[in-house]
This record gives structure tokens, C-alpha cells and sequence, in this order.
């Protein structure tokens, strides 16, 4: 592939006379259209695409049966507002929801637009239902970009300038473990959730304590996966202080991690949970579920929004989870995630600078850092092999707070010779690049 071509060029100009610079981009890579697991620029050259425009299309891109619900919706209506009209596909989607995230006997949901303002309303709910201001979350985790997400957003970069944050807002540590550390994930649990009951006395009383909101597997933060020991530790501390438990599943529910949530895997239910991404395949709709008791402890008015479950982004959240039903991509999540972590196991065995290979489902990622030691991170090699592969057709994203983590979102209706041949890929670029990197650093260290 011989990189960007003249009608990329134009779009990536014009992007760049009208579009402000705070609106990220992480490559000069146009899209023109997608299907399943590839994306094909203005120019005609097709990637295979590992990063499903960030965890949203666990579906594949444009999925027939949901273009064909989206279709059909917008014939028939396209907005009311659900605070002035009831419609049918926002009271089949929260049914349908509750059906197959149950939060206990009774649940219910609300449907927003977009992750963040899903976090926003489960913090919302939880301070209502408890009449306390604190929120208690992670190092390392990321819950969006509006100005109370971005707070309980860990990594620096994300906020530059953004001050001053929302108050009431207390940051722990994650639970990290790595594959080298699992005989000590007892020991792990222990210590974090014993500080975590000495922050609640020596930094903020548990009787001011809202909620704790954590990802089960870290998304932006590198896909560091919560040790069960520790979330059903979570769990207890949060039923002794009345503390509501929110799991932010924005990026690991519908499939990623080879379940609906991430929670089914620990046997931990949460008192209030966040979605979206993958759940409007490739439509922008989001979801707060809860316990019924706590969801109703809400004043009507407080919650919502003009566009808060769209009609046509419900019809496309309902065929999507049909269609992840009816082609199974929970069991197909299970195995491409087995396929991904033994080849990127394999690669580890290979070179010096792998830190870890983790993940849940099909969510894996493979650190890298210099000598494999975690302290000393390697985003510059990461950036090299991302920029690589998108020269040999391949569509990659970073992860982790120093950006030196590969992780994978590629749809999981994916084809699996495409997922085979975009680790192929990955495989002999990584190979490449740690050698080079092994060659320099040995010149650079004999002076040569
Ligand atoms: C765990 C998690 N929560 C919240 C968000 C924010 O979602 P959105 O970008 O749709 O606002 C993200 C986005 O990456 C996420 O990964």
C-alpha cells in the first residue's frame, strides 16, 4: 500500500482549514466506506480494520439487517423526543435491555447519545438515589469527554487545560496485574481493597460516597482486567457503606469480551451500569441500567435529553443485538480472543521488549517496553508499528497511559482469514521493528 493518495490528500486539507485541532486524529486515514471488517479510504485501497472505530463494531461494519432496520425506521420516524412522545422502539430497546442485563429482580433503563453522557447520568442517578456528592474512581480509566467524564478521566493528556474539574471527584489506584503476577492476585486484591477502606477514613468519609465507578477491563487505560478477588471485594465494601457500584461497560459490553457484560465473567452485579459503542452498531446511542429501586429514587425531569434514544438509532440497537444473537459473535468473540492472544503470546516468546499480553474475550492487548520491564514504557515503538501497518493495509489504535499498548477492537463478525491475515500482518511488523530497535540500542550502547 503506498499510503495516502490524492483524493485523501484533498479530504485530510480541507479537514485541516475547517476542522479544529483539538478534535484528534490520529493518522491522515480517509473512509469511504466498510463492510464486516474492512474499511476501503477515497482512494480505494482497503484496510482491514483492528480498531472498529473504537469498540463500536462488534457487529462489522454496515451489517445488512441493521442498515436495513435504520432504513426502515427513518421512513417512519425519525424524532419526537421521548419527553413529548412515546415511541415504540425506545420502550422495545430498554425491554430488550433489561431482558438481557438484568441487575437483579428488577430493572430499568434510560437511553442517552453517547458514552460520556451515560457516565454523566449514572453519576447524576447515583447522588439522587444516595443524597451524597463523593464519586470514587481509577488510575488509568477513562469514562469520556464531557467535563465531569473527563474528571474522572485519569490520563493528563486528555484534560490539558480543561480545568478546573468537577469537585468531589477521588481517584484509587487500579487493581494492575499483569500475566506475571497471577500467583499474587490475592495478595493484589488485598492490598488495593484494604486502601481503599483507608481512603474512605482518611480521605473521604464512606457516609459521602456516592458511587465507585470502574471498568472491568480498562479500554483507553491498556486493557488491564480487574481480578475477580478484587471486584467481589468492590461489591462488599460498596453494600457495607451504602455506596452505589457503577460498572462502566462502554467499551467492553455487547460481545467484546465474549459475554453482554463483562460482569457476567465475575458473578459481580452492579447497582448501575454504562453502554454504548457497540450497542447502536455504529449509531450513536448510549444506556444507563439500573436497579430498579435506585433508577426511581430520580426526579422526573433531571434525566434525559432532545435526542436521548433517537428513534432510529433504537431500531439500530435492536437489530444489532439481534444480530449479534443470531451470528453467536459471544462464542466467536471467545475464539478470534484465543486466536489473537496465542499469536501475540507466541511474539512475546520472540523479542525482548514485550511487557504483557492481557485481556478478557476478544479484548487483548500486548505491551510493549524497553527489556519487557513495565517501568520503563515504549510508545515510540508502538507508534512505529501502528504507522507500519497501516502502510501494509492494517488499522490499528494504541492504548495505555504512556500509548505503548496494541490492543484490539477489530469487529467481531470480522472474517476470520481477515483477522488471520491482519495478525499476520502485525506479527511480522512487530518482529521487524523489535529487532530494529534490539540492532540500535546495541550500537547505541557499544558506541558503534
Ligand atoms: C469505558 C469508556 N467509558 C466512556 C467512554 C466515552 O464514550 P464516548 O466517547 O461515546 O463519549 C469511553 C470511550 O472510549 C470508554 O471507553
Amino acid at each position: 500500500m503506498s499510503g495516502i493518495g490524492s483524493k485523501g490528500s484533498d479530504l485530510i486539507r480541507r479537514r485541516e482549514r475547517v476542522v479544529c485541532r483539538g478534535v484528534g486524529q490520529l493518522s491522515n486515514m480517509t473512509a469511504a466506506r466498510a463492510s464486516g471488517g474492512t474499511i476501503t479510504d477515497l482512494d480505494g485501497n482497503t484496510f482491514i480494520d483492528f480498531a472498529g472505530g473504537i469498540g463500536v463494531m462488534n457487529v462489522g461494519h454496515c451489517d445488512p439487517e441493521v442498515v436495513a432496520a435504520i432504513r426502515d425506521q427513518a421512513g417512519a420516524l425519525l424524532h419526537t423526543c421521548i419527553h413529548v412522545a412515546t415511541y415504540e422502539p425506545y420502550v422495545a430497546l430498554c425491554e430488550k435491555l433489561v431482558e438481557i442485563l438484568p441487575h437483579g429482580p428488577n430493572t430499568k433503563a434510560m437511553l442517552t447519545n453517547s458514552g460520556a453522557e451515560a457516565v454523566e447520568n449514572a453519576i447524576k442517578i447515583a447522588r439522587q438515589a444516595t443524597g451524597r456528592p463523593a464519586v470514587i474512581c481509577f488510575t488509568g480509566g477513562f469514562h469520556g469527554r464531557t467535563l465531569l467524564s473527563t474528571t474522572l478521566t485519569s490520563k493528563v493528556n486528555y484534560k490539558i487545560g480543561c480545568g478546573p474539574f468537577a469537585p468531589e471527584v477521588y481517584r484509587l489506584p487500579y487493581p494492575v496485574v499483569r500475566s506475571g503476577q497471577q500467583d499474587d492476585v490475592v495478595g493484589i486484591s488485598k492490598r488495593e481493597l484494604a486502601r481503599l477502606r483507608l481512603a474512605l477514613r482518611d480521605t473521604v468519609a464512606a457516609n459521602c460516597v456516592a458511587a465507585i465507578i470502574i471498568e472491568l477491563v480498562q479500554g483507553e487505560g491498556g486493557f488491564f482486567v480487574a481480578p475477580p478477588e478484587y471486584v467481589r471485594g468492590l461489591r462488599d465494601i460498596c453494600d457495607e457503606f451504602g455506596i452505589v457500584l457503577i460498572f462502566d461497560e462502554v467499551q467492553t459490553g455487547f460481545a467484546r469480551t465474549s459475554r453482554w457484560a463483562a460482569f457476567e465473567h465475575y458473578g459481580v452485579t452492579p447497582d448501575l451500569s454504562t453502554w454504548a459503542k457497540s450497542m447502536g452498531g455504529g449509531l450513536p446511542i448510549s444506556a444507563v441500567l439500573g436497579k430498579s429501586d435506585i433508577m426511581d429514587r430520580v426526579a422526573p425531569g433531571t434525566l434525559g435529553g432532545t435526542y436521548g434514544g433517537n428513534p432510529v438509532a433504537c431500531a439500530a440497537a435492536l437489530a444489532t443485538i439481534r444480530q449479534i444473537q443470531s451470528l453467536d459473535l459471544n462464542r466467536r468473540a471467545e475464539q478470534s480472543g484465543q486466536s489473537i492472544r496465542s499469536r501475540f503470546e507466541s511474539i512475546a516468546s520472540r523479542v525482548t521488549n514485550v511487557a504483557d499480553v492481557r485481556g478478557l474475550g476478544a479484548m487483548v492487548a500486548i505491551e510493549f517496553a524497553e527489556g519487557g520491564d513495565p517501568a520503563k514504557p515504549d510508545g515510540a515503538v508502538v507508534k512505529h508499528i501502528i504507522d507500519d501497518c497501516r502502510e501494509r493495509g492494517l488499522l490499528l489504535i494504541a492504548a495505555g497511559i504512556d500509548s505503548n499498548v496494541i490492543r484490539i477492537l477489530a469487529p467481531i463478525a470480522i472474517a476470520d482469514s481477515d483477522l488471520q491475515s491482519g495478525l499476520d500482518i502485525l506479527e511480522e511488523v512487530i518482529l521487524a521493528r523489535c529487532s530494529q530497535t534490539a540492532t540500535a540500542r546495541a550500537a547505541a550502547s557499544t558506541g558503534a
